[in-house]
């Protein structure tokens, strides 16, 4: 399995060794891998290319280390894709996942100078702040907090948002959600987030900021969501020229 001849590193195979069991589920989330004596033998190979090799996967969030008990693997993060746009409730059911909010705050509240510029509306015009806890089957992923011009997405109720904004736009209001520009970057959770996200505090996470338009140009929606690090990471394919 090993290629000694291979200008890859040998810690670098012996990660996409891992993975590969991870991938094919022969390890599955909560499984204890072998300890690195047992990979020092299997591979014949120095027990520090094997800690190297673990210690990135560690990094990478395949697997964590539990004190004086082993390493085991995580449960695998979703994979979002860049490419189009969808929301958190449809994303979730096409893979096969459940998805749910709970709403910490539900309002209607004059916008602020900044939020109004970029939602194309007056200082002052009513707005709806949304902060809900997106779950996917039962484990919280993400916090939201949305603002919305109350003149265009009319009748919101909290039941609405506690499940899809999208599908409410879409098939109540009939308006064509087209595009949007959004942000990623990282962050750390800070000690209410971490509660609420049932993380650490101070761990990475992904902050991103999405403004939404529907095909007349628009914009409906202001979002700054935060994503758990552990459980998220985004995919594109890219093509050169
Ligand atoms: C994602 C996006 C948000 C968007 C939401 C809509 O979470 N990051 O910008 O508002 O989807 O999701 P739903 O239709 O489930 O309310």
């Amino acid at each position: 399995m090993i290629d000694r001849e291979s200008p890859v590193p040998i810690y670098y195979q012996i990660e996409e060794y891992i993975k590969q069991l991870i991938e094919t589920e022969a390890l599955n989330p909560g499984d204890a891998i072998p300890s690195e004596r047992e990979f020092t033998e299997q591979f014949k190979v120095s027990r520090m290319t094997v800690r190297q090799a673990i210690t990135n996967l560690v990094n990478e969030g395949y697997l964590f280390r539990q004190k004086g008990k082993g390493t085991y693997v995580s449960k695998q993060k979703i994979e979002q894709t860049l490419q189009g746009l969808t929301g958190f409730t449809e994303d979730m059911k096409k893979r096969g996942m459940k998805p749910d909010s709970k709403i910490l705050d539900f309002k209607l509240i004059p916008a602020d100078l900044k939020v109004a510029k970029q939602l194309y509306i007056n200082e002052h015009d009513p707005i709806y702040e949304i902060k809900r806890i997106r779950l996917a089957d039962d484990l919280p992923m993400a916090l939201e907090m949305s603002y919305l011009p109350a003149n265009l997405i009319k009748g919101l109720t909290e039941e609405i948002v506690n499940s899809s904004l999208y599908e409410y736009i879409e098939d109540n209001l009939q308006l064509k959600i087209d595009y949007a520009t959004q942000e990623i970057e990282s962050s750390l959770s800070h000690e209410d987030e971490a509660k609420l996200l049932d993380i650490p505090k101070n761990v990475p996470i992904l902050l991103i900021q999405r403004q939404t338009f529907l095909d007349n140009g628009q914009p409906f929606e202001l979002v700054k969501s935060k994503y758990r690090g552990d459980r998220y990471k985004f995919v594109i394919d890219m093509k050169r020229r």
